[in-house]
């Protein structure tokens, strides 16, 4: 059976405004291949865009917008000539033609494909395929991640992933549902938290990939511009599932951060904005939870803001680098915490530990270099300003991580897709830390020095 993931939907609205807003209007980049995949079921003209989300071995969460249609219904099965099963939702009414549907599929069995179709009246979805998580504890093969943030312009964002999508499918083959389990985002969806921005940059540009995989994220500073109350995100998603925290351990402070888990990979998903020491006291009790726990082997954290940045020196959190990551540090489970915040990539992993520190930053706009108050950091061994997204792959048998980066080039040159780092943490050797010396690692002066 073929993937009936739709092409990505197109940008428009929103983009603009804010500090951040740097994009060079008018550039051609890359040249998109928009019909290559689009499925037999995609040709039907469907107008209903899935979004998949708090996935685990039993169950999924799907959810669309409509602008009139109120069914919220999901019909599925394990073939997609045979949607024999519907599950029901209900629906957040955001705005007269705003409403956000929200189906749980639940019952379903572990690493099993299963098809759907998201139905709303007159209106539908094409057929999805989606793939459940396994059991954690015997779990085997790959997990794959497409980490990916700061999405905030439309046009970007929409190339951004459909750069990711197409290198995935080079990588992986069509059916990425059998191959990479979550699209992790960093925060900054929005560039201000209105509603016509959730469209246009998180849910459109996804939308070449958020049908068939399951996408999670945290909360950037900018989804609080225009909505303080974050009325405009929290209704969207579906962190609160008691099916999904790992081990019944929800903080204290509802939505805002929470952990699950991909197989026996843990991920610890955080509000860097607020520096609630009951987030830290929660997380905490996560990492010890996890690290006594066979059946979790890797442990991720995931935020907004980032440890430092070099390019922009006062992007870096004191209560990330001062109380989350010594948290994360606490157990050798730990190999990655990524962040946002920064508009460019970089990566690197202090002396004292194997933990990698990442900002994955690039997904919509870019900050250069020789823009705002720089520092070296020798903890820091990339630092790239340009459109970025990652794909990490956890071999559950070798116990290894593999981490590529990947660039479509930035305001001043293009990239065509192509890697610019890579690298690793295999248990029991510690990772490959190259300082970078006197000044900072920049791309592309320095590429071929390290890579
Ligand atoms: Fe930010």
């Amino acid at each position: 059976m073929k993937n009936s993931t739709q092409v990505g939907g197109g940008g428009g609205g929103g983009g603009g405004g804010g500090r951040r807003a740097r994009l060079a209007g008018g550039r051609r980049l890359i040249p998109i291949v928009s019909l290559l995949f689009l499925s037999h079921a995609a040709i039907q003209a469907q107008t209903i865009k899935p979004y998949l989300q708090s996935p685990t071995q039993h169950s999924v969460w799907v959810s669309w917008r409509t602008a009139a249609e109120t069914e919220s219904t999901v019909r599925w099965g394990s073939s997609p000539d045979a949607l024999t099963q519907t599950a029901s939702g209900s629906y957040h009414t955001f705005a007269a033609n705003y409403l956000w549907h929200s189906v749980k599929i639940a019952g379903l069995e572990p690493n099993t494909a299963y098809y759907y179709r998201a139905v709303s009246g007159a209106d539908s979805s094409a057929v999805f395929r989606f793939r459940t998580y396994q059991n954690p504890a015997t779990a085997n093969g790959h997990i794959r991640v497409l980490i990916v943030g700061d999405t905030q312009h439309p046009t970007t964002a929409q190339r951004t992933f459909q750069a990711a999508r197409e290198k995935l499918i080079e990588k992986y083959g069509p059916n990425l549902e059998d191959e990479v389990q979550l699209i992790l985002k960093q925060g900054d969806n929005v560039d201000a938290g209105v509603l016509s921005q959730y469209i246009s940059m998180h849910f459109d540009p996804l939308s070449n990939l958020s049908g068939n995989i399951p996408t999670m994220t945290v909360l950037g500073n900018h989804e609080y511009y225009q909505n303080s109350d974050l009325s405009f995100y929290f209704p969207h998603f579906e962190f609160d599932d008691p099916d999904l925290q790992y081990n019944g351990l929800a903080g204290t402070n509802g939505e805002h951060y929470y952990a699950f888990r991909a197989g026996p990979v843990l991920f610890c998903m955080l509000n860097s904005n607020e520096w609630w020491s009951s987030q830290t006291q929660w997380l905490g009790n996560v990492v010890s939870a996890a690290n006594a726990d066979p059946t979790v082997k890797w442990i991720f954290g995931t935020a907004h803001h980032p440890l430092r940045c070099e390019n922009w020196v006062s992007d870096g959190s004191a209560y990330i680098r001062d109380q989350i990551i010594p948290v994360l540090r606490a157990s050798e489970k730990t190999a990655m915490y990524t962040s946002g915040h920064s508009h460019m990539y970089a990566r690197g992993s202090n002396r004292d530990s194997s933990v990698w520190e990442v900002i994955s930053g690039g997904g919509g706009l870019i900050q250069n270099w020789n823009q705002n108050p720089e520092q070296n950091y020798p903890d820091v061994q990339r630092s790239f300003d340009v459109w970025t997204y990652q794909i990490m792959d956890i071999d559950l048998e070798a116990e290894t991580m593999d981490v590529e980066c990947y660039s479509i080039g930035n305001n001043d040159y293009v990239l065509d897709n192509v890697l610019i780092d890579r690298f690793h943490r295999y248990f029991g050797k510690k990772g490959p830390a190259q300082a970078c010396g006197a000044a900072p690692c920049r791309y592309p002066a320095d590429f071929a020095l390290y890579f």
